[in-house]
């Protein structure tokens, strides 16, 4: 291949991401420079955060400046090296964007990963995806044996697992929140959760009463909004709301609020937020706890490949609609061996 396809972000979106902030270019394939590599994209993963990393406002990391490639992780191949611990071949996981080639600089975030672990699962169980919900549960939900546990976005990339982490760690009862009843049914049935309350069709806080006769310890929120405020209503003395994502929040333009937050008063409750870049030196702790539960059978977890660079838009979409199945990855190109 000669041309580089890259997705531009041209506009701020405004709810969904639509054609008019996007601009799709054909360009060279990059020329590197000394410390620099070249890498041809493989795998995107498909993040919420992408759609956060375009609003105007700085978060964690600076916003997407208009023009340029839309920004998201993911995974490719060493096609030419001029960097030191960087061969042709090479797995690269990093930042990538949404393009078929990809200039790592030295300023680049990217490290080579071991071969031999299919890319689906470095993009999910053992990427971000899982390791986020390792890290989030048990250094900051800290579930202790008999705990009620519950888990929004159950159904999703980090919330299916949480809550089968929380499981192995014996919480008493582990509740899920997720937007259908095929969903819930999947997390209940597949994953070994007590029960899932969908979203859209009950009435959250009459169904945690119901599901939490001994109120809510853990709370593992990937949505915020409303739902966050009904579970504060649940707490317990000492509980810790573990602040993962809040993607009701991520295309709004003003914020829910909360109203209920005294409750963490009342409780002497705890909200602490994370991100996992913090944890990026203690991947490989996480990895080499979640494999072998893994291999037991002990967490189960669904990817769906999405194929083709142009679909990256849509896909990201997805995330926002719930209309995909776990972890959700875009393809762009097949592996050269
Ligand atoms: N802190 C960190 O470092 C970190 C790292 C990775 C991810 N995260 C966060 O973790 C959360 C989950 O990420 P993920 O990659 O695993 O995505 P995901 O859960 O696989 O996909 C997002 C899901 O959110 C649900 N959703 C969408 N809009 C919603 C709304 N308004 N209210 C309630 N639920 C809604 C949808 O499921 P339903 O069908 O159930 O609605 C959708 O499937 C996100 O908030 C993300 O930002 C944080």
């Amino acid at each position: 291949m000669t041309v580089n396809r890259r997705i531009l972000l041209s506009a701020r979106p405004d709810g969904l991401v639509t054609e008019a902030c996007l601009e799709r270019v054909e360009e060279p394939v990059p020329q590197i420079g000394d410390g620099e590599v070249l890498v041809r994209v493989l795998c995107l993963s498909v993040d919420p955060t992408n759609r956060v990393w375009m609003r105007e406002e700085d978060s964690y990391l600076p916003a997407i400046e208009l023009g340029a490639v839309v920004r998201a992780a993911g995974l490719g191949e060493v096609v030419e090296s001029r960097r030191e611990g960087f061969g042709s071949g090479d797995l690269v996981m990093g930042l990538p964007g949404w393009q078929d080639y990809w200039k790592l600089t030295a300023d680049d975030m990217g490290q080579v990963v071991p071969p031999g672990i299919a890319v689906e699962d470095l993009l999910s169980i053992y990427g971000a995806t899982g390791v986020t919900a390792y890290f989030g549960l048990l250094e900051i939900g800290k579930p202790q044996p008999g705990e009620t546990v519950v888990v929004s976005g159950a159904a999703g990339g980090v919330g299916s697992v949480a809550g089968q982490i929380a499981r192995i760690k014996e919480a008493g009862r582990v509740i899920g929140i997720a937007g259908t009843d095929e969903k819930c049914r999947w997390v209940v049935e597949d994953l070994g959760f007590d029960a899932c309350i969908n979203y859209k069709t009950e009435d959250v806080a009459t169904r945690l009463r119901e599901l939490c006769p001994d109120g809510i310890d853990v709370y593992f929120d990937n949505v915020g909004g409303e739902i966050l405020d009904a579970v504060l209503l649940q707490i317990n003395i000492g509980a810790r709301i573990v602040m993962c994502g809040a993607i009701s929040e991520y295309t709004r333009a003003e914020s829910a609020g909360l109203k209920n937050y005294k409750e963490l008063i009342m409780q002497r409750g705890r909200m602490e937020g994370f991100i996992i870049l913090d944890y990026v030196d203690r991947f490989i702790e996480a990895i080499m706890e979640l494999a072998p539960w893994v291999a037991e059978g002990r967490i189960k977890y669904a990817v769906e490949v999405v194929d083709g660079l142009e679909h990256a838009p849509d896909a990201l979409n997805r995330l926002f609609t719930g209309d995909h199945a776990g972890k959700l990855i875009v393809r762009v190109a097949a592996p050269s061996a």
